[in-house]
């Protein structure tokens, strides 16, 4: 064949582009390209190296020797033998820069089967475009590094092309490239990305072609009914009415809006058109395209789409394309259309009979191995040898024969090899074919060669004679058996077990086609073996499971590697369909969900790679392959240390080497344990509904020990499963907790309500599935009598449900009680066993260990110093939300993951992941910051917050509703602010904080720098903050090297606060915390040292009683300079002695109540070296701020501001935000934030009091006028961004207030102060527990009520009703107040009066909190008494 204007086109270019060409050789001779390229090669300024490859030779090896070279390009022309060998590397050619110039005849079936391996496939149907499209191609190539394929048509000799001249293109490929080679690119797999990528190249061609050059050509009618897509030689330029034209030029990427962008909403019906004519499989490629994006799109009517082949491009006329379409029209949509006459030359492929869909597979091994393919079993051998031929065992019987015949021929070969009389020629033949007889290819080639020569030769050796009878088995056969999935049930009748143990070469292909969604349903009590596992148990066999609708290009290495390999091979093979009429997209959708469940998982197990030393198991689906990409960034941190600097990469993945091979190995012998548990046994699904995580602990757990007592086991939530789904299970069993009063758990009721519905309506929809359902409650959650039928009212309901609905129960209801010895475990304990023996799996000797949970501490040892995989979670651009574990570290760096709770119920109703957003903790010691500071953090509130920002009670900044995509430049922001947030929150030294003491200012400037020093002083060390957020790049060596001399790599237990009063004003609350200093002042006013306090902290758990509030203990006195050194040696002691085993024990209160005040005071001054001097009296007398003016010894003014629960917004009649904006434009002095959420205009210099003044009465910042009431209350922020709010705060205690003030106006107290304070959970931000009357959150509406603290924070208060509502708030403060008003006590305080009144008994330490809760005498409360 001569070279044609195209090929001479696509071969200059290719030539002149690349460094390498390497071209396969046809097997007619001359070969097109070899023409043209030997005429390049020989021109005086040759460039490329050309490398000509026999016909039906392995390109891939060639290629990948080259793979170095700056452009490579490959040219051929369409032949299955030649094009099926890349098969097997594209995957590793596709991120090199290649061009595969693909030249077509007619049929493009044998050029397309390479598309599915590559990311971008080009289509040529002209010359002039060949030569357009080989330009782009190789600027694509070589400037994104990456593979293309260009299939483009010979054509014919009559055509013309415009070149660019030679000198142009150099310049034009080479000019830029985008990344080094192989970087990101493998990566990128969304068909928008690459579609970009794709027009970038596009755009620099037409720059220099200055020829249009676009993905989809469109032409005809502007509104039409009719679309025809063509992919395919013929150009079918007509005018018809109604009816548009669509040539394709890119098939790869095309992403469905560029396909829909040629779809207009006129249309009804589009055929795509193809010119494939033996494609192997029932869809083909550009009608999968296009039949998806027409589902995805919003046409309505969805238009019909049909599929048709392209014919004779040449004998198409004008009328045959409306006589299509008037078929079309009348054609069940499923038929094949057929435009033009089929080309004479059609490759003949034979086929045995078989159903239409599962040709699909049939078709590639005819594909494969055309003049080589046995089917052992194929019904066409029926006709000769009777119905048996179909059997496994009659295939089996046939393969052994022809292997032993083969056997037989391969021993005569090597006797006439050792007879001295054969001739040179022969004897080279002889040898050449031994060497080449398990190659399909040549060993026929040379087979037939050898058959010759014996031939002419006459020979009489008996050898010889032998060599000729058995001629037909010279060419290396590739011998499969097919089967059904009936083969699965019953291996030992079957024959299949015979295949698998004969160890013969032969493969077996296995077709299972129950469709996922009815698994269950076709044989409920009979699981399906596993032949997968079966085969692999045998160890020498290949195993293979694949899909051919979900990895086309895996399906084509599996089979080759089955051929391949010496032995019997097993290739699973999934297409799920019901009927033959089932449609593309029903089965597309099946394989789908059962490969992405992990149902139907993709895999190769290949004994053969073992011999190589590499790994024999690979992982192709993609649900499998995250999982183990996961595993593998946690163990190793690989991809971070690639990332953070490529060039030392190759070096530290050596090292990991075998890190990272013995990771591999275990999660592969993982997965093959995962999947031996499902061999024969019954399912088992846990379903659970919990919302703090005791009930989901439960389920996990119950999982875990299904599984290891061989139950095939799956664990979810109960919102995950609709009723449906859940009609279809067998075995299912329920864990739910209780929330709220006697609700189900936020994740489970959807399911719950739809339950009561199908029981509401009498269905028994339920009637073939057994279940058994465990709940978690707490008796005393709702302590009052006529509240009891709360208790664990979600398992009970569900239970009675279940059984409505004709499910059986297997083993009776389960309970288990907050309030028992052993909490929940005490119920479970005797529920499990039922459970268990009900499954016939309780005789199961469970040998292996329960794996531990994975608890904080795990999570902080293996997180790399705080690094995680938050680098990764943040480029995940899927999820809004972050890795669970990594949610945990962010916390260490300010950072804390929350959803809105409003629109939780109303987005999971919707199906879409809760709405994510992210809360910021700024560092700022002391709680002090410049104007300049404050209008760049107001700035970072609008830029990437909710707009508005908040003072909190640990005197910092904290900014809400910041989204994942804002969170790098919101801390890139505050940190340029000279700010930082780094351990904001975690188990480490949170913000220090310092009396604010407006009017002392010389004490409270050395108060405040003793505050910064032991800040720094007890910062983590690791460089992880600086590396993720701040784009410090180190080289990731160091990254490993971090130390953290305090910390260690497991930080601290729980979270450490430190805090510093400067009496008489406790604003700190200085025994709230772990470490309190407070200031001791010598005679000239200076700061002389510290009363140190330890042990103080709030947190509390409902219900639990080892779980209580407690207020530090003084444990002596310190100086100044000691001071950092004690806070260091007090935290240290906590971190050698706190609880990790429950967080809910780990705060140091807990050690110190442990290990006993005394002890732990030794323990720190044997750390210390010295022993602290006894303490020094202080006195305190409030705890709240000083509103109003001060002025300071040092002249300066002040003004605390009321900002009301510290949330700093504009509100109507209230723009604090701008406001404050306008403040720090003009001031000169600080700004300081109290503990008590209020704001400080500090240190305003005498000249500037006019303009602050203005500016505070104009934004109505300067009233100050609140009742008193009001100016003592504090709430946390709870709803809506908190995650553990169990009641509004923030929202709701000014509310309260308003109702409150009214009993105190009446009562004349509209000025006096009472310290009252709201938390939404008994986590208590707001430092409930220290004040004079507390509402602690329990479920929406309704708060535990504490009385009796201490004024100035000195004594913890406790409770008086565990539940209460706002009618009942007001009645028993009502009558609370009024007295207090009437029978006080001079200077008398709230807290202190109900005490005296005899309403609640005095705490007088945190262990005896619970002590006389409940009111006291005739204010008992009656639940408690009971
Ligand atoms: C807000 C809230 C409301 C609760 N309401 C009830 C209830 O009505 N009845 C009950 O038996 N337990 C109730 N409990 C107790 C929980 O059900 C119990 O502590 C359970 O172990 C928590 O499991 P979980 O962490 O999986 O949600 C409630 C707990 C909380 C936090
Ligand atoms: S007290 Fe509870 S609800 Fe309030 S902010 Fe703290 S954790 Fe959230």
């Amino acid at each position: 064949m001569s070279a044609s204007p195209s090929v001479s086109a696509v071969s200059r270019i290719a030539y002149l582009a690349s460094d390498f060409v390497v071209n396969s050789l046809s097997p007619a001779a001359p070969s097109p390209f070899q023409a043209a390229l030997n005429k390049l090669a020989s021109s005086p300024d040759s460039r490329a190296s050309v490398t000509n490859l026999p016909f039906g030779a392995d390109a891939g090896d060639t290629l990948l020797r080259h793979r170095s070279a700056r452009l490579l390009s490959y040219t051929a022309l369409a032949h299955p033998q030649v094009l099926n060998h890349l098969l097997l590397h594209l995957p590793e050619l596709s991120s090199t820069s290649t061009v595969f110039h693909v030249a077509v005849t007619s049929d493009l079936s044998d050029a397309l089967v390479l598309q599915s391996s590559l990311p971008f496939v080009l289509y040529s149907r002209t010359a002039q475009q060949a030569h357009d499209h080989a330009l782009l191609a190789s600027r694509l190539a070589f400037v994104e590094s990456t593979a293309v394929l260009h299939i483009f048509h010979v054509g014919d000799e009559t055509e013309t092309v415009e070149e660019v001249e030679a000198d142009r293109i150099a310049p034009f490929l080479f000019a830029e490239r985008q990344s080094p080679r192989g970087s990101d690119q493998k990566s990128i797999t969304d068909s928008a990305a690459l579609l970009k990528i794709y027009q970038s190249a596009a755009f620099a061609t037409v720059a220099l072609v200055r020829r249009a050059l676009r993905p989809l050509i469109q032409h005809g009618a502007s509104e039409p009914h009719t679309v025809l897509f063509t992919l395919g030689q013929a150009a079918l330029d007509y005018e018809i009415e109604g009816v548009s034209f669509v040539d394709v030029a890119l098939l790869k990427p095309l992403p469905p809006s560029t396909i829909l962008g040629a779809v207009s909403p006129s249309v009804t019906r589009v055929i795509v058109l193809e010119q494939l004519h033996h494609w192997s499989m029932k869809w083909t490629p550009l009608y999968l395209e296009v039949v998806s994006a027409i589902q995805q799109s919003e046409l309505d009517p969805t238009p019909v789409v049909q599929s048709g082949i392209l014919g004779d491009a040449s004998a198409i006329t004008e009328s045959d394309v409306a006589t299509l379409i008037e078929k079309a029209a009348t054609a069940v949509p499923s038929a094949r259309l057929a435009l033009g006459p089929a080309p004479s030359a059609q490759a003949s492929v034979p086929a045995p009979h078989v159903p239409k869909h599962e040709a699909a597979y049939t078709k590639i091994l005819a594909n494969l191995f055309t003049g080589r393919l046995d089917v052992l079993n194929s019904p066409e051998l029926i006709a000769s040898q009777g119905e048996v031929a179909t059997t496994p065992e009659f295939a089996l019987g046939r393969a052994r024969g022809e292997l032993e015949e083969r056997e037989e021929l391969v021993a005569a070969v090597r006797e006439l090899l050792r007879d001295p009389n054969v001739s040179i020629e022969i004897h080279s033949l002889l040898s050449r074919w031994l060497g080449a007889k398990d190659d399909g290819v040549k060993s026929k080639q040379i087979g037939e060669e050898l058959a010759t020569a014996l031939e002419g030769e006459k020979s009489s050796s008996p050898a010889a004679q032998k060599i000729l009878i058995l001629r037909r088995l010279l060419p290396a056969r590739s011998r499969w058996i097919i089967g059904s999935d009936a083969w699965a049930y019953d291996l030992g009748a079957s024959g299949l077990h015979h295949a698998i143990a004969s160890r013969l070469n032969v493969n077996v292909l296995i077709l299972d086609t129950t469709p996922y969604s009815t698994r269950n349903s076709v044989d409920p009590h009979r699981r399906k073996q596993d032949v997968g596992l079966y085969a692999m148990n045998h160890g020498d066999v290949f195993v293979a499971s694949t899909a051919v609708y979900s990895s086309y290009a895996q399906v084509l290495q599996a089979i080759m590697e089955a051929d391949r390999y010496d032995g019997p091979s097993v290739v699973l093979a999934y297409l799920p369909y019901n009927t033959e009429q089932t449609p593309a997209l029903e089965i597309l959708k099946e394989t789908k969900l059962a490969v992405d469940s992990g149902y139907w998982p993709l895999y190769r197990w290949n004994p053969a790679k073992e011999r190589e030393g590499k790994e024999l198991f690979s992982l192709d689906s993609d649900f499998v392959k995250n999982e183990l990409q996961q595993f593998l960034d946690r163990q190793n941190h690989l991809s971070q240390l690639t990332r953070s600097a490529p060039e030392v990469a190759a070096e530290l993945v050596g090292s990991l080497g075998e890190n990272l091979k013995q990771a591999r190995k275990m999660r592969a012998q993982q997965t093959y344990l995962d999947l031996l548990q499902t061999i024969d046994a019954p399912p088992l699904t846990v379903l659970y509904g919990s919302d703090g995580g005791k009930a989901e602990k439960v389920a996990k757990r119950l999982a875990t020990r299904g599984k290891m007592r061989g139950l095939s086991t799956t664990v979810a939530t109960m919102d995950s499963i609709s009723v449906d789904d859940l009609a279809r299970e067998e075995v299912v069993v329920f864990v739910t907790s209780v929330a709220g009063q006697g609700e189900f758990p936020q994740n489970s009721r959807t399911l719950a309500k739809a339950l009561n519905a199908a029981a509401a309506k009498g269905d028994k929809v339920l009637n073939t599935v057994r279940f058994s359902v465990f709940g978690l409650g707490d008796s005393h959650y709702w302590p009052r009598a006529e509240d009891a039928h709360y208790y664990n009212k979600a398992g009970k309901d569900l239970d009675a449900r279940l059984a409505q609905l004709g499910a059986e129960r297997f083993v009776p209801l389960g309970l288990g009680d907050d309030q028992d010895a052993d909490g929940p475990e005490t119920g479970y304990k005797a529920w499990e066993p039922l459970l268990w023996k009900a499954l016939g799996v309780d005789a199961v000797e469970v040998t292996e260990k329960e794996p531990e949970p994975i608890t904080n501490e795990h999570i902080k040892v293996a997180s790399q110093y705080l690094r995680g995989t938050i680098v990764e979670g943040l480029a995940d651009e899927s999820t809004g939300a972050l890795a669970p574990s990594d949610t945990q570290l962010t916390k260490f760096h300010g950072i804390y993951q929350q959803d809105d709770r409003d629109i939780r119920d109303e987005r999971q109703a919707q199906g879409v992941e809760p709405a994510y957003s992210f809360m910021i903790r700024v560092r700022m010691p002391g709680g002090v910051c410049s104007p300049e500071q404050w209008l760049l953090l107001d700035q970072i509130a609008d830029e990437h917050g909710n707009g508005t920002f908040k003072v909190t009670t640990r005197q910092t900044f904290q900014f809400h509703g910041v989204i994942k995509r804002h969170l790098k430049s919101a801390i890139q922001d505050i940190n340029r602010a000279l700010l930082d947030t780094l351990a904001a929150c975690g188990d480490v030294n949170r913000n220090v904080i310092v009396s604010t003491v407006p009017s002392l200012s010389k004490l409270h400037r050395q108060a405040f720098d003793f505050a910064r020093k032991v800040s720094e002083h007890l910062l983590p060390r690791t460089s992880a903050y600086h590396e993720i957020w701040l784009d410090k790049k180190l080289v990731a060596g160091d990254a490993l090297k971090d130390v953290e001399p305090l910390y260690g790599e497991f930080y601290l237990p729980r979270k450490f606060k430190v805090a510093v009063a400067i009496p008489p004003n406790n604003d700190v609350d200085v025994f709230a915390n772990d470490v309190g200093f407070i200031a001791v002042v010598d005679k000239n006013g200076d700061l002389a040292g510290f009363n140190v306090t330890a042990g103080g902290g709030m947190g509390v758990t409902h219900a639990n009683k080892k779980t209580y509030p407690r207020a530090g203990s003084v444990l002596g006195f310190c100086t100044v300079a000691q001071g950092v050194e004690v806070a260091e040696k007090i935290m240290l002691v906590q971190r050698d002695n706190g609880n990790r085993a429950d967080r809910k024990n780990a705060r140091l209160k807990y050690t110190i109540d442990r290990m006993g005040l005394d002890n732990f005071k030794a323990a720190v001054e044997q750390l210390l070296g010295y022993q602290l001097a006894p303490a020094r009296p202080f006195s305190f007398d409030k705890n709240i701020d000083d509103f109003g003016w001060i002025t300071g010894e040092d002249g300066k003014h002040h003004f605390t501001c009321f900002i009301e629960n510290g949330r700093i917004q504009d509100e109507p009649e209230k723009d604090f935000k701008t406001g404050l904006q306008e403040i720090a434009k003009v001031h000169k002095g600080t700004f300081r934030l109290t503990a008590n959420q209020h704001l400080i205009v500090a240190d305003v210099a005498t000249e500037e009091l006019p303009t602050i003044k203005r500016i505070l009465a104009e934004y109505k910042l300067d009233n100050v006028s609140q009742s008193g009431l009001r100016l003592s209350s504090s709430a946390c922020v709870a709803f809506p961004t908190c995650g553990l709010a169990m009641a509004e705060s923030e929202r709701y205690l000014p509310i309260l207030i308003d109702k409150v003030e009214k009993i105190c106006e009446e009562s004349g107290l509209r000025n006096d102060s009472i310290v009252m304070r709201m938390t939404g959970c008994p986590n208590g931000c707001a430092r409930p527990y220290l004040a004079e009357i507390a509402f602690v959150g329990k479920a929406p509406g309704t708060y535990a009520m504490l009385l009796g603290g201490g004024y100035y924070g000195q004594r913890l208060n406790k409770i008086y009703r565990e539940s209460v509502t706002e009618p009942e708030i007001l009645a028993i403060l009502g009558p609370m107040i009024q007295r207090f008003a009437r029978e006080r006590h001079q200077g008398e305080h709230f807290g202190d009066f109900v005490i005296r009144a005899g309403y609640i008994a005095p705490t007088t330490e945190g262990k005896l909190w619970y002590d006389r809760m409940g009111g006291e005498g005739q204010y008992r409360e009656i639940a408690v008494a009971a």
